[in-house]
């Protein structure tokens, strides 16, 4: 029988978050319906609510989840009901290019449920990055449920589902910062902040944090870095190189995503190092610079979606990184708020207050 069930939408473009009902399916074939625990509230959350990222309204709003699962259709083993699960938008298809080359982290085909959930008029809502799941319940593809440690607090872990897992494996995976690197980190919101745990994590020597805004740089403080550096002072070039004996650091991360601060990543790397781009640009953002510098500088220039994860091969060992307490995911969590409180989150995001505001079911 199809359910009821709380569910925070956006309806239309520039319209606030909006607490309504919507209906579940049945789970089909390959899809787990899922009762969420707890759900983050990211900041494409938000770009999907001003239409900044399709035009295919009404979203259900949220990504970055963790809950248990409540019934599963016909052909899926991978999960039973009461497992607890983070849910990830990056279940790999095995069958595309990327996966059969090795390279699952670049499918091209990510699996999501197959049916649609609906409002209460029928009219089929298209669920943030194929999750939907700031709702009591959601229906997903059971490849978008992964398995970890069920003593694990639920605000906690979901935020492995989105933001933190790019920021931790920009670093780690993108970056692939190792023992003793040098790493500055632009920009110290959820991702930045994420980027300077994994560093740590990795071993890194020097972490510099980057931001114009003191209160996350004293953030960023407690989650690793070693420096902070505020951008809005000074030259962030400059102090990075005189930071790191004049050289500039093994690997910039770019948690901000835009063409100034992408060119400060360029040029506050050491020759031969790494830049990786995690903040996400808009379409119309261009950069022009001397062709020769990327020709002598030498090195790397990447972009990281998602951190380069692999939700089953990363979600159980970071989980279980945190509860051993080598991993201090908790920090993330700035505040719990409950399901009709989500417009106001955006707020308190917009104005830098929070790491992640967690609603808490
Ligand atoms: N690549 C991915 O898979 C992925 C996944 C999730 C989020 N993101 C992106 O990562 C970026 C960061 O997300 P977030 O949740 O941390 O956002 P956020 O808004 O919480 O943090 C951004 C931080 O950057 C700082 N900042 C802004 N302009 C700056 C500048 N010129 N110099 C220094 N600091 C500056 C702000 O003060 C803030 O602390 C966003 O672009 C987001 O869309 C990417
Ligand atoms: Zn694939
Ligand atoms: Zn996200």
């Amino acid at each position: 029988m199809p359910q009821q069930v709380r569910g925070v939408i956006a309806r239309a473009k520039g319209a606030p978050a909006e607490l309504t009902m919507i209906t579940i399916p049945d789970p089909g074939p390959g899809e787990v319906v899922v009762a969420v625990s707890a759900c983050g509230i990211c900041h494409t959350d938000l770009t999907y609510r001003e239409g900044g990222i399709t035009d295919e309204f009404p979203f259900l709003l949220g990504h970055e989840a963790a809950g248990v699962v409540e019934s599963v259709g016909e052909n899926v083993d991978s999960v039973a009901v009461g497992d607890f699960v983070v849910l990830n938008w990056r279940a790999v298809c095995g069958q595309c290019r990327a996966c059969k080359r090795g390279r699952p982290q670049y499918c091209f085909d990510t699996h999501n449920a197959r049916q649609k959930m609906t409002l209460a008029d029928g009219t089929e809502l298209t669920p943030a990055l194929g999750i939907g799941a700031l709702a009591d319940k959601t229906l997903v593809h059971a490849g978008q449920c992964t398995k970890v440690d069920p003593s694990a607090d639920p605000a906690v872990v979901g935020l492995l589902g989105c933001g933190v897992m790019a920021g931790l494996g920009a670093a780690v995976n993108t970056g692939n910062v190792g023992r003793g690197d040098s790493v500055a980190v632009i920009g110290c919101g959820g991702v930045g902040d994420a980027a300077i745990m994994g560093a740590r994590l990795a071993g890194a020597g020097t972490i510099i944090a980057i931001d114009r805004d003191d209160t996350k740089l004293q953030w960023a403080r407690e989650l690793g870095a070693t420096h902070t550096v505020n951008g809005a002072n000074v030259d962030a070039v400059e102090a990075v190189r005189e930071l790191t004996g004049g050289f500039g650091a093994d690997v910039v991360i770019d948690a901000v995503g835009r063409p100034e601060t992408w060119k400060q990543a360029f040029y506050a790397r050491d020759l031969a190092g790494t830049v990786v781009l995690v903040g996400v640009p808009t379409p119309d953002m261009t950069l022009e610079m001397p062709l020769i510098d990327f020709f002598s500088r030498g090195g790397a220039l990447k972009s990281s979606w998602y951190g380069d994860c692999l939700p089953e091969r990363d979600f159980p060992m970071l989980v279980d990184l945190y509860q051993q307490g080598r991993l201090p995911l908790n920090r993330f969590v700035t505040e719990r708020i409950k399901l009709d409180e989500v417009e106001h989150a955006f707020h308190t995001m917009h104005a830098g207050e929070v790491l992640r505001s967690v609603v808490v079911l």
